[in-house]
């Protein structure tokens, strides 16, 4: 696989280069960024090609937009903040292949930055169809001399600006799809032991591939959030109007059999905070997790929780979290979350890996209040990296190997 670095061995003075990368980032009503990570970690790789003298076209997705453009999906309220960050103006395409990003691309002058409009815009980018795909990968393809890989958090996707425009391009990693499939093998291949991974969020079904895959190779699985409901019901417990995937009951059930059999820890919360609706201003009570009142939801875990979940990752050598383990973004309900960081943050300074998996999941530790550097390594990619340990192959990663 070429990398970036081959790339600058090259005169690039005169060369456009193509990067991908993720600017997929969280929006509020205003449509002001709420946490820029994504933008951050794209700067060093669009950075060092513009400094090398290139002419640098950024293409990026934003939110799942159906193929046309719409105003809420626009990639505009990204450009002000890559500008600062990188120190200088970046031009902005109003389309993808359009007159506007032609009238842009030709107007770039050697170190030029310029960002294209969100690429699902345009239907070719996301299609099934390999040839109104490659169409697209075409278009993308005549602006440049060089493609660079760099969107982390779409490797998994195989679309025209991960995939294909790969196969029409020389094309190169880029310093933080580097990176993060550093960190990811390290996870896979012979990770220090002990090895906690840490699970939550909303969907058990979004989970089940990596469990499955975890069971061969992690020492314990911590599991909160909405998705440990499922898990408590397959325990036999009720969960009352709690998050429930009634259709998945039977495979928690399995796994909870099957961990067993393997000798690997799964820990599921022992306490519960609970009340009679999803909301912030109603009253919150803690039960057993074995006796969640039929008339009242879980939203967090309980105190007792977060010090069990505590106790089995501050001795860890190596912990993966993907998703938080209560409705965080409310006060009441972010304690159980706050808990799983903290430990990990003790893990990291007593010589672990940690790593936090995901967009969401990098939001919830800044949001509250955390900063990178107290983990070992922030991913931009949760779904990138949870199939990487499902141990499926991820198109945007195949496609640059040869
Ligand atoms: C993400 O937010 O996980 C990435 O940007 C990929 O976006 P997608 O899930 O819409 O393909
Ligand atoms: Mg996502």
């Amino acid at each position: 696989m070429k990398t970036i670095d081959n790339l600058l061995e090259e005169d690039l003075h005169g060369k456009t280069v193509l990067v991908r990368s993720d600017l997929n980032v969280p929006l509020d009503e205003s449509r002001a960024i709420t946490d820029d990570g994504r933008v951050r970690a794209s700067v060093p790789t669009i950075k060092k090609l513009s400094d090398a003298g290139a002419k640098v076209v950024v293409v990026a997705h934003l939110g799942r937009p159906k193929g046309a453009p719409e105003d809420k999906y626009s990639l505009r309220p990204v450009v002000g903040r890559l500008s600062e960050l990188l120190g200088k103006d970046v031009a902005f395409a109003e389309d993808t292949v359009g007159e506007s990003a032609k009238s842009v691309v030709a107007g770039l002058k050697d170190g030029d930055v310029a960002l294209l409009e969100n690429l699902r815009f345009n239907p070719g980018e996301t299609s099934k169809d390999e040839a109104e795909r490659g169409a697209f990968a075409d278009e993308l393809a005549a602006f440049a001399d060089a493609f660079v890989s760099d969107g982390f958090g779409v490797v998994h996707r195989k679309q025209a600006s991960v995939y294909d425009v790969a196969t029409r391009l020389p094309h190169y990693a880029g310093g933080l799809v580097g990176d993060e499939v550093t960190v990811l093998k390290r996870l896979t291949e012979d990770p220090q032991r002990p090895y906690a991974v840490v699970l939550g969020g909303a969907k058990v079904a979004d989970k089940l591939a990596v469990i499955e895959n975890l069971m061969k190779t992690a020492d314990r699985l911590l599991i909160g959030g909405g998705m440990a409901y499922t898990f408590l019901k397959a325990q036999g417990h009720e969960v009352g109007t709690s998050l429930l995937d009634a259709e998945k009951v039977e495979t928690c059930r399995t796994f909870l059999e099957e961990a067993k059999a393997n000798g690997v820890e799964i820990v599921l919360p022992v306490d519960t905070v609970v009340a009679p609706e999803f909301s912030a201003a109603v009253e919150t009570e803690v039960v057993p997790s074995d006796a969640i009142p039929a008339d009242k939801m879980g939203l967090d875990i309980g105190p007792e929780s977060g010090k069990l979940f505590a106790s089995k990752l501050t001795d860890c050598k190596t912990v993966f979290w993907n998703g938080p383990m209560g409705a965080f973004e409310m006060a009441p309900y972010a304690a159980g979350t706050k808990a799983v960081a903290e430990a990990l943050v003790e893990a990291t300074s007593n010589g672990a890996l940690t790593v936090v998996g995901g967009g969401d999941s990098a939001a919830a530790v800044r949001q509250l209040g955390f900063s990178d550097d107290q983990f070992g390594h922030i991913s931009t990619g949760g779904g990138a990296s949870l199939e990487y340990l499902e141990g499926k192959s991820l198109p945007g990663i195949e496609i640059l190997a040869d």
